[in-house]
């Protein structure tokens, strides 16, 4: 019986992910920062086996998109030719009783949805932070932390370009940080001030961008259902003319259904020439695509797929948290996709005697050299170590006993249909690296 009352998921995920080194609040021995979180040791996995996945997908595999990774900090005219400071904020309104402050677009109606009070007027609030550069902080040496990382590809386009040879269209992608100071927070990781990126930038020709928008859309779609998310929970949406940013002609946003509604993971936006257009105007460099066949000199459009690491880590968890029940006892489980678990086996000695601990840890160490994280642990009975590995999403038990140590067999246990199977020891990483294989993944 799987859990079917979703509604206090989050809560279970935030308590968990602390128990179990997933998620901590950042300084939280000082009493935490506002919506910043740490990763820990089975988070920061499950974070790299995202961005890996993206990486491997988006750039690996293909020979028309090159990777970059730019600075933080850029400088601040790339900044106002973007448009973000002029037109990178929200609506804010606060509250004349309690003085909390909200986003006037995540209010309903127009009284306080905290205490009933009057909201004031709206007055716009510029979500980038600001810093200084040297030692004197005034107007000249202002600096931004990026409110996304595309701005990075956007400038380096032509060195890109002409640096790998790329011809259009071809992609630029990069993952990183990114800093918005949000007014409105929460939903654990959703929506935090601090938080990572995966951005491809497309660059086309413009008669052909309508169908790039589709092949773009659809092969995003489809990476969510590759990391083993749930195709029901998942759709995508047009946005409204009234939502699409200052850049989009238009844009789609690939939702999941998380405990608390349907929420955007990615924006797939069609960003016209908007942006290379103003980086020509406001650089005074010529960065057009000259083509090497026609010879025609044209700004390209872009097509962008923007994700953000924290939320797909945050889908991932939400999708797999589950609950049943074994043989009357309670189990809280993980059904993450064999491929991005942050443990992918687990190795039981039955007891810590007999040849069976050297074994184990023989196993483990066989399993780490092929770089599947992988652990020992001889503490408590199997039953509890199966829970313990249950609750973190470990796919894989493998128990080594008495027998082992004679003849070379041990048993690997499946989490999800708890089947117990007994193999040579000298087939289990073939039988491991079957199951471990994205796509042996289907959803
Ligand atoms: N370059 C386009 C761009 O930045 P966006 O829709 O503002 O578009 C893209 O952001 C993605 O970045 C979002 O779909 C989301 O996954 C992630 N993101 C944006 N703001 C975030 C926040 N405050 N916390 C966590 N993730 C965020």
């Amino acid at each position: 019986m799987a859990l079917e009352d979703r509604s206090t998921v989050m809560d279970k995920l935030t308590s968990l992910g602390k128990r179990k080194g997933f998620i901590f609040r950042s300084s939280e021995i000082y009493g935490g920062l506002g919506s910043t979180w740490d990763y820990g040791p089975l988070g920061v996995e499950l974070k790299r086996s995202v961005t890996a996945s993206w990486w491997s997908e988006i750039v690996s595999k293909r020979e028309d998109v090159v990777g970059m990774d730019a600075a933080i900090l850029m400088n601040p005219d790339v900044w106002k030719a973007s448009g973000h400071v002029g037109s990178f904020q929200d609506p804010l309104v606060e509250c004349s009783k309690c003085n909390r402050r909200f986003r006037q677009d995540h209010v309903e109606g127009d009284a306080c949805p905290e205490c009933g009070g009057e909201l004031s007027d709206p007055r716009m609030f510029n979500l980038m932070f600001k810093t200084f550069i040297g030692p004197v902080e005034d107007e000249g040496s202002v600096a931004w932390l990026r409110p996304e990382t595309a701005q990075g590809i956007f400038v380096n386009f032509r060195n890109a370009q002409e640096a790998s040879r790329q011809k259009i269209p071809f992609g630029i992608a990069q993952i990183g940080k990114a800093f918005r100071n949000e007014i409105t927070v929460g939903n654990f990781i959703f929506r935090s001030r601090e938080f990572e990126q995966m951005e491809l930038e497309w660059f086309c020709h413009p008669d052909e961008a309508d169908q790039w928008f589709e092949y773009w859309l659809q092969a995003r779609f489809d990476w969510y259902l590759s990391m083993g998310v749930k195709k029901e929970r998942l759709r995508l949406r047009p946005h409204t003319d009234d939502e699409l940013a200052h850049y989009a002609k238009m844009c789609h946003d690939v939702e999941y259904e998380f405990p608390f509604g349907w929420s955007e993971l990615e924006g797939v936006a069609h960003r016209g020439t908007y942006d290379l257009d103003q980086h020509i105007e406001h650089s005074g460099k010529d960065i057009r695509y000259l083509d090497p066949h026609t010879h025609e000199k044209y700004v390209p459009v872009v097509i962008e797929s923007s994700g953000g690491v924290d939320r797909t880590v945050l889908t991932l968890l939400a999708d797999a948290y589950d609950e049943d029940k074994i043989g009357g006892d309670e189990r809280v489980l993980l059904r993450f996709a064999p491929h991005i678990a942050p443990i992918k086996a687990a190795v039981f000695p039955l007891v810590k005697r007999e040849g069976m601990p050297e074994l184990a840890r023989r196993i483990v160490e066989e399993l780490r050299g092929r770089s599947w994280n992988s652990i020992y642990d001889e503490g408590g009975s199997i039953g509890r170590r199966y829970r313990r590995m249950d609750e973190v999403g470990t796919p894989f038990c493998i128990t080594v006993d008495g027998e082992s140590v004679e003849d070379q067999t041990v048993t690997v246990r499946d989490r999800d249909t708890l089947v117990q199977v007994r193999i040579a020891i000298d087939s289990l990483v073939d039988y491991l690296a079957e199951r471990l294989d994205p796509r042996g993944q289907k959803s």
